[in-house]
């Protein structure tokens, strides 16, 4: 008995590693992606600089490869925490229901956490499971259109990245599916790095409200880069930082 209960919980203990694994290669390739997409606010060039030297050096091909696989494993292993029945579904829909209208009243409390703080974390979770539906969907088809564009020549006139067909097609609409990406991915990374935080011990160090607020500040300095790069993309707005390569050989 207390051997079956010991092999359970160790096989509970791989499965939060895995989720908890990729979950968080994920989020930190997501700050690098950032990074590397954020490129095309030099300009065109220093967007085009930067790709090609990825897949040159043959670092994009199995990154996106990488990737897909981390995305996936990450949805599977992730997933077995969803509710699967229907009826479980709506008793989810209706505390999240009632969660959203509980907390409002003013409740004077002297203790350090206030009564409520289980409603705020059960409304991240909430919404970290939403976020990921939404994820799985627009992420996929990003993943596949991002690894047809790196290994042929369909989009553009040579196989790999190129601003002037990366800006084509965010211009033609995508920036819609990717603004709604973009904003789910940020809020479902530091939640989610808020979470795993919380569950492998940081509150020992830092308390609660702390990690919470450096969630706050990493979601809203991440989001903004995001989207400051997603209206560059889509032409609204000249490259903020293109007097950086003002000069340089063409
Ligand atoms: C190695 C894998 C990946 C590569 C090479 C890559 C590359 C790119 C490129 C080149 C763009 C510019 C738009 C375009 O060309 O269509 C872009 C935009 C974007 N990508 Fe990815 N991507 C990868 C993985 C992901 C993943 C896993 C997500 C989230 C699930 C994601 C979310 C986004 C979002 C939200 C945008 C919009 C621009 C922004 O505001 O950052 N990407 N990506």
């Amino acid at each position: 008995m207390t051997q079956t209960t010991s092999s359970l919980a160790q096989r509970q203990l791989a499965l939060e590693i895995i989720s908890g694994g990729t979950g968080l290669l994920l989020a930190l390739f997501m700050w690098g992606h950032v990074v590397l997409v954020g490129s095309i606010l030099t300009g065109e060039r220093g967007f085009d600089w930067l790709a090609t030297a990825l897949e040159d050096y043959y670092i994009a091909q199995p990154t996106v490869l990488a990737i897909l696989f981390l995305f996936l494993v990450h949805a599977v292993f992730a997933a077995r925490k969803i509710p699967a029945q229907l009826a479980e579904r709506k008793r989810i829909a209706e505390l999240a229901k009632g969660l959203r209208e509980s907390g409002r009243e003013y409740v004077p409390t002297r203790t350090a956490h206030s009564p409520f703080r289980p409603h705020l974390e059960s409304m991240l979770w909430i919404w970290q499971v939403r976020t990921g539906f939404v994820i799985f969907v627009l992420g996929s088809f990003h993943l596949v259109l991002i690894s047809v564009d790196i290994f042929t020549p369909l989009f553009g006139t040579v196989a790999g990245i190129e601003s002037v067909s990366s800006m084509a097609r965010v211009q033609q609409g995508l920036w819609i599916p990717y603004a709604i990406l973009l904003l789910c991915v940020e809020f479902h990374a530091s939640v989610g790095l808020y979470r795993l935080a919380i569950k492998w011990g940081a509150d020992k160090w830092l308390s609660r409200p702390t990690l919470h607020r450096m969630e706050q500040v990493i979601f809203w300095v991440v989001l903004g880069l995001g989207a400051l790069t997603l209206v560059v993309l889509a032409g609204l707005v000249d490259p903020p930082l293109a007097f950086l390569l003002e000069g340089g050989a063409s």
